[in-house]
């Protein structure tokens, strides 16, 4: 089990540069299924998911080559069906081949997610969106078996805006007969980014970034070579750091206009915040102002960065009410937290936050990859020695953490 020794307190100062976003990277590479030829995305993130996503993509028939930051994705040849319940267990997001392969094959086997630490995860938006364009499911041992000999475009109003529905959707679209029109769709910057390369593909896209998506299907899309938008979570991660360590940190390479709430209320709680184009300073020399903070789909503030400002509120002056609306178990974490010295009580989608003047110390364990770089912060924000347990998941979604942290001053030791 990987460990994260962690030395505390740091107060972070210095530049970092972002990676490529994960949550994008993911489904541009379960996009490059429906590509006959070789995808080339830059800016790969040197994250284990990406590698899982790779180990998804090879064994349903494609070939894969990293150079650095830069995935090459041959999908030239046959390809089977199946995703094994070995690799959705690992990694979620391999559901997202799903409307990829029912629209290149007319088929496709996926393992059946389950739960997992952030929550109950179903996958009814997608099943019943994918329904709509014709295509015919069965459930048995855990797997989903669809079927569809070609989908056809449809209207499909989603319950909710869910980002991996909408993703599933919009691939299945963009090779199905005639138009479809997704409502209430994600407003995701990844979603963005996965019209985008669609577009250069050859795919008529209208809308990607508002609550409604024009698809019109083509008969088939051409190999393009893609950059990858940057990683909003580990942006956010860093400026929020910035601030519960009391410290300097300039974010760069990414688009700040991605993270402009969280942003916006790093500046409530006090925090001097100076924008441009490409970067971003977070400075803070005192202790957070406390502030009450809800969870939404995007552009409302991301649940992914919710960990993290709670670690900054339980240092936060005065007391903080913290309302997550998209994940129900996400909470979870707050027990490890309150380990660490905080005062933070779990009342169904809201925590209260009662702030402490520091954090203290603890052995901890990670649950999931955000609540793991939230612990992390935790022990930089601490004083003493914080033993960061199960930091595995946290490899998973930062790349380098460690280093990155190392670079502004962080003082962490990793134990195999
Ligand atoms: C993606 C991101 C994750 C982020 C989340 C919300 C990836 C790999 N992961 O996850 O980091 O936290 O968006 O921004 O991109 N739901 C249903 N039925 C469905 C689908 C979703 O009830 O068919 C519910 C989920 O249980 C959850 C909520 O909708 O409560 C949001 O899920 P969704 O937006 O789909 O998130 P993911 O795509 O799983």
């Amino acid at each position: 089990m990987k460990v994260f020794v962690v030395q505390g307190p740091a107060a972070l100062q210095g530049t970092v540069h972002m990676a490529g976003a994960k949550n994008s990277a993911l489904k541009l590479m379960a996009a490059s299924l429906m590509v006959p030829g070789r995808v080339v995305l830059e800016r790969a993130p040197l994250i284990t998911d990406v590698d899982l996503m790779a180990d998804v993509l090879q064994r349903l028939g494609a070939h894969i080559h990293r150079d650095g930051d830069v995935l090459t994705i041959d999908c030239s040849g046959d390809l089977r069906e199946e995703t094994s319940y070995e690799l959705v267990r690992k990694m979620r997001a391999s559901i997202q081949v799903l409307g990829p392969l029912l629209a290149r094959l007319g088929r496709a086997r996926v393992s059946m997610p389950g739960g997992d630490a952030i929550g109950s995860r179903p996958i009814d938006l997608h099943l019943e969106g994918l329904e709509r364009m014709g295509a015919k499911f069965t459930s048995q041992h855990g797997y989903i078996e669809g079927v569809a000999d070609r989908l056809k475009g449809t209207r499909v109003l989603l319950e909710f805006p869910s980002v991996g529905a909408t993703e599933n959707l919009l691939m299945a679209a963009v090779l199905a007969e005639g138009a479809t029109v997704i409502e209430n769709a994600a407003r995701e910057p990844e979603i963005q980014d996965l019209a985008a390369f669609f577009q250069a593909c050859g795919a008529r896209i209208a809308g990607a970034g508002t609550p409604t998506i024009e698809i019109e299907g083509v008969d088939e899309l051409l190999p393009t070579r893609h950059r990858i938008i940057s990683d909003r979570v580990e942006a956010g991660t860093f400026a929020i750091a910035a601030v519960a360590t009391r410290g300097d940190i300039t974010i760069e390479g990414f688009e700040p206009l991605h993270i402009e709430l969280p942003l916006q209320k790093l500046e409530e709680a006090g925090a001097e915040v100076t924008r441009s184009d490409t970067s971003v300073r977070v400075r803070m020399s005192s202790r957070p102002r406390s502030i009450d903070l809800v969870t939404l789909p995007y552009p409302g503030f991301p649940t992914d960065l919710q960990p993290m400002m709670m670690v900054m509120l339980a240092q936060g002056e005065g007391s903080s009410i913290l309302t997550e609306n998209v994940f129900e178990s996400r909470f979870l974490f707050v027990d490890e937290l309150n380990r660490m010295g905080s005062h933070i009580r779990v009342e169904g989608h809201h925590a209260v936050i009662r702030g402490v003047e520091r954090l203290s110390s603890a052995p901890v364990q990670v649950p999931d990859i955000r609540a793991g770089a939230a612990l992390v912060l935790g022990g930089l924000c601490a004083e003493g020695v914080t033993e960061v347990y199960d930091a595995g998941h946290i490899d998973r979604g930062y790349e380098d953490l460690v280093g990155k942290l190392t670079a502004l001053g962080a003082d962490i030791e990793v134990r195999d």
